[in-house]
């Protein structure tokens, strides 16, 4: 496995694969990996020939009085992990070879980042989207694998791909859970014996209403309450929405598409968010 912290390297280390006809598959991460990512790079070395991984966390996609010089990073346990899951690059650049001096340009996502947790999180996805756009633009892949417990991630990267005409096939990866149904994420480690119990209503919530959902139920405002009742143990939610999973508009109601129950909330001072798909069988 190699490790580069430059694009000039980075470019150098994939002409040959490149040039040997090797399918580049390319896992973007802010790194302290888990089994989430892990996965996305199962995924990847599934359906590609070489697997790389970025470990960059994006300035530009935290807000003011956001957590970005509290992230959790580990680097050597990072890089252990990608080596022994079989990742062929780690690329992991500073800032400033991202976004380069006197840096101006962003890719500005539309209606898909308004909602949900853009609509907390203001200018979160247009850091997503610049940030992206550019590891694609060094990485060139040939598919890009992203955790479905970002939903709206998913759709913003994939709607930017789509039209900024990117030869990049999105993969979605479903959420990997604890085996008590928290979703794994980098956040989880800030959560204390307690809160980390109470975080659990989030999941619960959602596998409710998904367990109704599964039984007939095809109400929205009665899905979102099913899940609702179970969150009276986080601090703060945010949102809880059933949104149509192309548009991330709220679901008609009775449901008769596939859609996605989505839900941020506080636990302590720790921001979680999680998802479900309410799935219909194909027609
Ligand atoms: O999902 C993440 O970890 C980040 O948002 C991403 C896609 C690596 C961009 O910084």
């Amino acid at each position: 496995m190699q490790t580069i912290t430059t694009i000039a390297e980075l470019r150098h280390a994939l002409v040959q694969a490149r040039e040997a006809g090797k399918r580049v598959g390319f896992v973007p991460t802010m790194g302290y990996l888990h089994e989430g990512h892990l996965a996305l790079v199962a995924a990847s070395r599934a359906r590609s020939d070489i697997t790389v991984v970025s470990i960059f966390v994006n300035p530009t996609q935290f807000g003011p009085s956001e957590d970005l010089s509290a992230y959790p990073r580990d680097f050597p346990r990072d890089e252990q992990l990608c080596r022994n899951a079989g990742v062929a690059i780690v690329f992991a650049p500073d800032a400033r070879e991202i976004y380069p001096a006197g840096s101006e340009t962003f890719v500005e996502p539309g209606g898909l980042a308004k909602p949900l947790c853009g609509s907390f999180r203001p200018g979160h996805f247009r850091g997503v989207a610049t940030v992206v756009c550019k590891l694609f633009n060094m990485v060139q892949p040939d598919a890009a694998f992203f955790g479905q417990k970002d939903f709206q991630q998913c759709a913003v990267v994939r709607r930017m791909a789509l039209d900024l005409n990117l030869p990049i096939e999105i993969v979605d990866v479903p959420t990997v859970r604890e085996p008590d149904g928290l979703a794994m994420s980098s956040r989880n480690r800030y959560l204390g014996g307690e809160e980390r119990r109470r975080a659990l209503a989030i999941s619960r919530g959602l596998f409710a209403a998904a367990d109704e959902f599964r039984s007939g139920e095809r109400n929205v405002e009665k899905l979102i309450e099913i899940a609702k009742e179970q969150l009276n143990n986080v601090d703060r939610l945010q949102y809880l929405e059933l949104v149509d999973c192309h548009t991330l508009e709220r679901a008609a109601s009775p449901l008769r598409l596939t859609s996605a129950l989505c839900g941020a909330a506080y636990v302590g001072s720790t921001r979680l968010i999680d998802n479900v798909i309410l799935s219909f069988p194909a027609p």
